[in-house]
């Protein structure tokens, strides 16, 4: 923000008047921060400080940065501003203190993978082959959750054309829909295929991608112009390091539960296993109904109330979303609950 220098804004000593800049510090902290804040958690300032460093003259330039705003519980978050003049000089800093409150914090908005996809209900509906057809992907998204569409299936099992396919989906839902990346490459042929898969799937608007088999650097980079997001399955800690190296922005636990290629861990043992690395961790095996879906998102927090997750903390070692863990509540969906998976966030 700026502050121009006119006399009404003018002190004994014709500089700019210390509440002219109070003022515009603090107005620069709250747009940082009420834009920076996830929709629905509000904000008020609870604490100001300024320090007065230069007489400040001419153009006046207030910044503030924020970073961090993950907030799901009530807490205080301290934004500084500097306010520079056309030299280029701080001539006064600023920190404004924020109470964020998430009591109205919206539900699409209260985990990192429901924020992420801009989805509702923080479950996926894992790809399946040769059960994934294209009503039952778009019955999950409908619902509020995430259907995954397996291209193979689509194709060779139920004969639809790939964007045909999604075009039919989309004729179903609007809603965000993923797709099962297999980037095993053992072969070229293999391979080529799945480039344009992913590469279809862009131009129809898909912009989740759930890789197994491999490393994923590939379609992170594919997909990355066009903003997507990919999930890696991962059934040990070493599977999920190679996937981080990758550059992708969720895992997805495999547990031993799982149908398809389980993994060799229980999903607790798994879950503690993969604790830190600072992005969504989804836990996928053995969920078949509500209850199990409750008890998974469970899993990841001390039982609590309907309230917002106390226990969440804040990661240093990601970039795209800074919560280690979350709970998550469980909502009644309109499909089978096999290969379904329950999201929990770190
Ligand atoms: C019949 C069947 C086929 C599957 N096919 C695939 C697949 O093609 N690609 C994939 O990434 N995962 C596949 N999976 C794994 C699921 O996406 C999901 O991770 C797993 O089923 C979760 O465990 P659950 O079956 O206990 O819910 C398959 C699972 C099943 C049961």
């Amino acid at each position: 923000m700026t502050l121009r220098d006119r006399r009404r804004v003018r002190n004994h000593l014709a500089s700019v008047h210390a509440m002219a800049l109070a003022n515009l510090a603090e107005m620069a902290s709250g747009l940082a921060v009420l834009v920076g804040l996830p929709p629905g958690v509000q904000g008020i300032v609870t604490g100001f400080s300024i320090s007065y460093l230069k007489k400040a003259r001419g153009l006046l330039t207030a910044e503030c940065r924020v970073s961090g705003l993950d907030v799901t519980t009530e807490q205080e978050y301290e934004a500084g501003v500097a306010i520079t003049d056309v030299q280029g000089d701080v001539v006064a800093h600023a920190t404004a203190r924020w109470r964020c409150d998430p009591s109205r914090l919206d539900e699409s908005a209260r985990y990192p993978l429901t924020r992420q996809l801009g989805v509702e209900v923080p479950l996926i509906c894992g790809a399946m082959y040769p059960c994934s057809n294209a009503e039952l992907v778009a019955a999950v998204s409908a619902a509020g959750g995430t259907g995954v569409v397996q291209p193979l299936s689509m194709i060779y099992v139920y004969g639809q054309d790939l964007r045909d396919g999604l075009r039919l989906i989309r004729r179903i839902t609007d809603k965000p829909i993923g797709m099962n990346v297999l980037i095993e490459r053992s072969s070229k042929f293999y391979l080529e295929r799945m480039h344009r898969y992913v590469d279809i799937a862009l131009e129809e608007g898909v912009r989740f991608f759930v890789t197994s088999l491999g490393n994923p650097r590939w379609v992170v980079d594919r997909v990355a112009p066009a903003a997507g997001i990919v999930y890696h399955d991962v059934t040990e800690r070493k599977w999920a390091e190679k996937g981080l190296a990758g550059g992708v922005h969720g895992l997805i636990a495999v547990n031993n539960r799982a149908g398809g290629h389980a993994g060799p861990r229980s999903a607790e043992a798994l879950y503690e296993e993969l604790a830190g690395l600072g992005v969504p961790v989804v836990c996928a095996g053995g969920i078949g109904d509500e209850a199990g879906f409750a008890r998974a998102l469970r899993m990841a927090t001390p039982a609590r109330s309907s309230a917002p997750d106390s226990s969440r903390r804040t990661s240093a070692a990601r970039t795209t979303t800074t919560s280690r863990r979350s709970s998550v509540r469980a909502r009644r969906t309109s499909f089978s609950p096999s290969a379904s998976r329950a999201c929990r966030c770190p």
